[in-house]
C-alpha cells in the first residue's frame, strides 16, 4: 500500500484500506469523517460510494478545511470545527442516521512539519500547538499563567512524564524571568527546558517528546472532546452501521477501549429477581476486531507503528 517514505508537508494515511473497508458497509449511507486532515480517508471513501450518499467531515484545521473545500464533489459537506459538536452538525441536518463514523485521532504530519504552527520540538517555531489558531489560547499564552499545580498533572498525565514536577518548576521559574528575557514564545527554548530538567533519558526518544505531547493534548482538549463523539457517534449509527477509530497513543486507545467495551457488554443481572437473560437490553454496540498496521506500512510510515484501529458496529436501531 504505502510505498515511499513520507515527505515534510504531506499526509501519509495510515491504515487507509483497512478503516475504509471496516468503515463503508453500504454505497448509499451518510459517512462522518471526524478526522479531515488531507483526505487520504476521505477520498478512498467518497470512491467507494453511490452518487446519493453523503460524507460529513470534520476538521479543526483550517488548512485542512482548504484542502477539503478544493475537493469538488456535491457529497462531500466539509464543517470547520471539532467533531465533538457532531450532534449539533447532525441536527442542523435533519438529524440523519449514519451508515459509519471514522476518527483518526491526533495531528497530521502537516501540523509537525511546519514549524509554524509550533507542535515540534525538531525546529524552532512559534509556541502556538493549536489545530483550530483561529479559536482558543496557544501554548505560550496558556504557560504565561497556568499554575505550576496544573501544569503538573498535564504534564504528568497527558504526557506520563516521570520528571513533570522538575519540568513545570523549571518552566515556572523561566516565566519568572519573563521581565529579564521577555516571554517564553519559541518552541526550541522549552525543549531546551524540558531537556535540562529531565535527568535520565529514554533510548530513541527526544526528552522533550512526553511534555509536547501533554502540551498539545491540553491545548486541544483532545480527551475532553473523544469521549463526547464516541457517544454521540453511538446514538447517531443505525442499525448495522459502524464506529472505526485509529489511535496513536494509549491514553486516547484507553479511553476508546472502555468505551467500546462498556457499550459491547450486556447489563449485570440481579439473579434474586425474576427476570430472564434474555429479556434485557441487548448492548448497543458489538466489537467487531483490533487491527495494527502490518511491517510493509510500518516500514514506509513510522507513524503506523504506534497506530491501533478499533471497530464496532451498532446492533441495535
Ligand atoms: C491524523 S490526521 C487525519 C488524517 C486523515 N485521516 C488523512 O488521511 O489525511 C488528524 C486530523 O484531525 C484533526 N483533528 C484532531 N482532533 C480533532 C477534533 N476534535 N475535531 C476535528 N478535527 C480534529 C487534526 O486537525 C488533523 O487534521
Amino acid at each position: 500500500m504505502a510505498s515511499a517514505i513520507e515527505k515534510p508537508g504531506q499526509h501519509r494515511t495510515v491504515l487507509l484500506d483497512e478503516a475504509v473497508d471496516a468503515l463503508v458497509t453500504r454505497a448509499d449511507g451518510i459517512y462522518v469523517d471526524g478526522t479531515f486532515g488531507r483526505g487520504g480517508h476521505s477520498r478512498a471513501v467518497l470512491a467507494r460510494l453511490a452518487p446519493a450518499a453523503r460524507l460529513i467531515a470534520f476538521d479543526k484545521d483550517p488548512q485542512a478545511i482548504e484542502v477539503a473545500r478544493q475537493i469538488a464533489d456535491p457529497r462531500l459537506d466539509v464543517v470547520h470545527g471539532s467533531f465533538a459538536q457532531l450532534r449539533d452538525v447532525l441536527a442542523a441536518r435533519g438529524g440523519v442516521r449514519v451508515s459509519g463514523v471514522l476518527l483518526d485521532l491526533g495531528v497530521s504530519s502537516p501540523q509537525i512539519d511546519d514549524p509554524a504552527r509550533g507542535f515540534s520540538f525538531r525546529h524552532d517555531g512559534p509556541l502556538d500547538m493549536r489545530m483550530d489558531p483561529t479559536r482558543g489560547e496557544s501554548a505560550a499564552q496558556w504557560l504565561a499563567h497556568v499554575d505550576e499545580r496544573e501544569l503538573i498533572e498535564v504534564i504528568r498525565d497527558y504526557g506520563e512524564e516521570r520528571f513533570a514536577v522538575q519540568i513545570a518548576k523549571a518552566i515556572v521559574a523561566r516565566r519568572a524571568e519573563s521581565g529579564r528575557l521577555g516571554p517564553l514564545v519559541r518552541t526550541r527554548e522549552l525543549a531546551e527546558i524540558v531537556a535540562r530538567a529531565v535527568k535520565t533519558r529514554e533510548k530513541g526518544q527526544d526528552p522533550a517528546t512526553r511534555t509536547f505531547q501533554a502540551i498539545r493534548i491540553h491545548i486541544n482538549q483532545e480527551l475532553a472532546e473523544l469521549p463526547v463523539v464516541l457517544e454521540t457517534a453511538l446514538e447517531s449509527l443505525e442499525q448495522g452501521g459502524r464506529l472505526v477509530v485509529i489511535s496513536f497513543h494509549s491514553l486516547e486507545d484507553r479511553i476508546v477501549k472502555r468505551f467500546l467495551q462498556s457499550r459491547a457488554r450486556a447489563p449485570a443481572m440481579d439473579r434474586r429477581l425474576p427476570i430472564r437473560a434474555a429479556d434485557l437490553p441487548s448492548p448497543p454496540l458489538r466489537i467487531l476486531g483490533r487491527v495494527f498496521a502490518g511491517e510493509a506500512e510500518v516500514a514506509a510510515n513510522p507513524r503506523a507503528r504506534s497506530a491501533v484501529m478499533r471497530i464496532a458496529e451498532r446492533v441495535l436501531a
